[in-house]
C-alpha cells in the first residue's frame, strides 16, 4: 500500500463545515475531523432549534470526549449565506437536506451528503471511493447541466454501502446476476433519539420505513459502470429485507447471489481477499488498510467483534459458502455511522481532494 501524506496535496488545509452537526452522523463527521491531517473543522450548523446556541448545549454528545473547540462553537443554521467554508459535509434529516442542499451548490460549495435526496439523479455521483470511484466523472455533467459552480456528491444508504463494498469484488469478476439480502440494521442508523428503547429492546422490528427499495435501487448504481458520461446501473435482480435490531453499531447483512459465472467458494474467497479497491484510494488518509477483510471464524463476522475493524472503515465478511438454491451466501458488517455514513463522506471528499477537483484552499 502507498505511504500516506500527512500533509494536504496543495500543502494547505481546506476549510470545512458541518451541516446537521448536532445528529448522530453529524457528531460523527466531528470526530472524524478533529485533527484530520487535510480538513479543519471551521463550522458546525443545525436546525433553527440549536442556531445560535454554543454547540455543547444543542448537541447531546454520544460518544467519548466531546472536542473542547468544537463545544465552544456557536451552531449556525444552514443558510449557505452563514457558510463561509467552500467544502460543507451534510448529515441532514432527508427532510430538509433536498432545499438547503441545492442552495448550497448553487452558492459554489462542494456538498457530500449523506441523505436520500439526490443520490439516484442521474448527474449525481453515488460514490464509495473503493467500488466506483470514476463515477466523481458525473461531476461535470451535473455543473453543466444545474447551471451550478459547487457540487452535490453522495454516499449510499448505510446497508447498501456495506453489501457493495462486499460484493464489489464478486461482481467485477463473476457479475452479480441475481442478489437476496436481509439485513440486521443497528439502532444508530436510526438517528438520535432514534427508536424508542421499549420497542427494540430484546426485539426485532421487520421494517424500516422506506429502507428496502432504497438499497435495492442504490446497489445497482453503486455497481454500475460509468461510461459515455453517465452511469448505467447494473443489470442484476436484486430483493431487500431490512430489519432494525437491538445493536447499537454495525449493519450486519446476509447476501445469498448467482452470477453469470458461478464461482466455486474457494474462488470466491481468493477473489474477496484479493481486492484492494480502486489505486486512486491507496493513499487517501482514510482510507483503512484493507477496505474488506475476510473471516475465517465459522460465527463471525459479529458487531460486537468487528465493527471498528481498520477504525470503523473496514467491512468484514465471512460465512463465504454454497447456497442451495443460489449460488453462494455469505454475512458481510459494515460500521453504519463511519463506513456507512461520515467516514463514507470524508473519504470522498478525500478523492475529490487527491485528484484536484476542489477549489483551492
Ligand atoms: N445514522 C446512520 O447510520 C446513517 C447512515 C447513512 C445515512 N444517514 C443519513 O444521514 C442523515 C442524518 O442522519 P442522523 O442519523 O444523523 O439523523 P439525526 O440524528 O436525526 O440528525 C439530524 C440532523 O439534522 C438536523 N436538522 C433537522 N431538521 C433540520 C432543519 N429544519 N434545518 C436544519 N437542520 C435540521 C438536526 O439538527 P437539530 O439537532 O438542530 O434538530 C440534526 O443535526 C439522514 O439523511 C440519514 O438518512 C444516516
Amino acid at each position: 500500500m502507498t505511504a500516506r501524506p500527512s500533509s494536504p496535496p496543495n500543502g494547505k488545509k481546506w476549510k470545512v463545515a458541518v451541516l446537521g452537526a448536532t445528529g448522530a452522523v453529524g457528531q460523527t463527521f466531528i470526530r472524524l475531523l478533529t485533527d484530520h491531517p487535510w480538513f479543519e473543522l471551521a463550522e458546525v450548523a443545525a436546525s433553527e432549534r440549536s442556531a445560535s446556541k454554543k454547540y455543547r448545549d444543542a448537541a447531546r454528545w454520544l460518544e467519548g470526549l466531546l472536542p473542547e473547540d468544537v463545544a465552544e462553537m456557536e451552531v449556525r443554521s444552514c443558510n449557505a449565506s452563514d457558510i463561509s467554508a467552500p467544502i460543507v459535509f451534510s448529515a441532514l434529516d432527508a427532510s430538509v437536506a433536498g432545499e438547503i442542499e441545492q442552495a448550497f451548490a448553487r452558492a459554489g460549495k462542494f456538498v457530500l451528503s449523506n441523505a436520500k435526496n439526490f443520490r439516484m439523479d442521474p448527474d449525481v455521483p453515488l460514490v464509495i471511493p473503493e467500488v466506483n470511484a470514476d463515477h466523481l466523472g458525473l461531476i461535470e455533467r451535473q455543473r453543466r447541466q444545474r447551471g451550478w459552480d459547487g457540487a452535490i456528491i453522495t454516499n449510499a444508504n448505510c446497508a447498501a454501502t456495506v453489501a457493495a463494498v462486499a460484493l464489489a469484488p464478486l461482481h467485477e469478476r463473476f457479475g452479480v446476476e441475481k442478489l437476496f439480502m436481509t439485513t440486521m440494521q443497528a439502532v444508530s442508523g436510526a438517528g438520535y433519539p432514534g427508536v424508542a428503547s421499549l420497542d427494540i429492546l430484546g426485539n426485532v422490528i421487520p421494517y424500516i420505513a422506506d429502507e428496502e427499495p432504497k438499497v435495492e435501487r442504490e446497489m445497482r448504481k453503486l455497481l454500475g459502470t460509468f461510461e459515455n458520461g453517465g452511469v448505467t446501473n447494473a443489470p442484476f435482480e436484486v430483493s431487500a429485507q431490512t430489519n432494525r435490531v437491538a445493536v447499537e453499531h454495525g449493519h450486519t447483512i446476509c447476501i445469498a447471489a448467482s452470477f453469470n459465472e458461478r464461482p466455486t467458494p474457494e474462488q470466491a474467497l481468493e477473489t474477496l481477499r484479493a481486492w484492494k479497491g480502486a489505486e486512486s484510494t491507496w493513499s487517501l488518509p482514510s482510507r483503512p488498510e484493507s477496505p474488506l477483510v475476510v473471516t475465517d471464524s465459522a460465527d463471525r463476522p459479529q458487531p460486537r467483534r468487528d465493527v471498528n475493524a481498520g477504525d470503523g472503515m473496514t467491512v468484514t465478511v465471512g460465512r463465504v459458502r454454497d447456497d442451495s438454491i443460489l449460488d453462494l451466501r455469505m454475512v458481510a458488517l459494515g460500521h453504519n455511522t463511519i463506513r456507512g455514513a461520515a467516514g463514507g463522506s470524508v473519504l470522498n471528499a478525500e478523492l475529490l481532494a487527491a485528484t484536484g477537483k476542489l477549489p483551492p484552499a
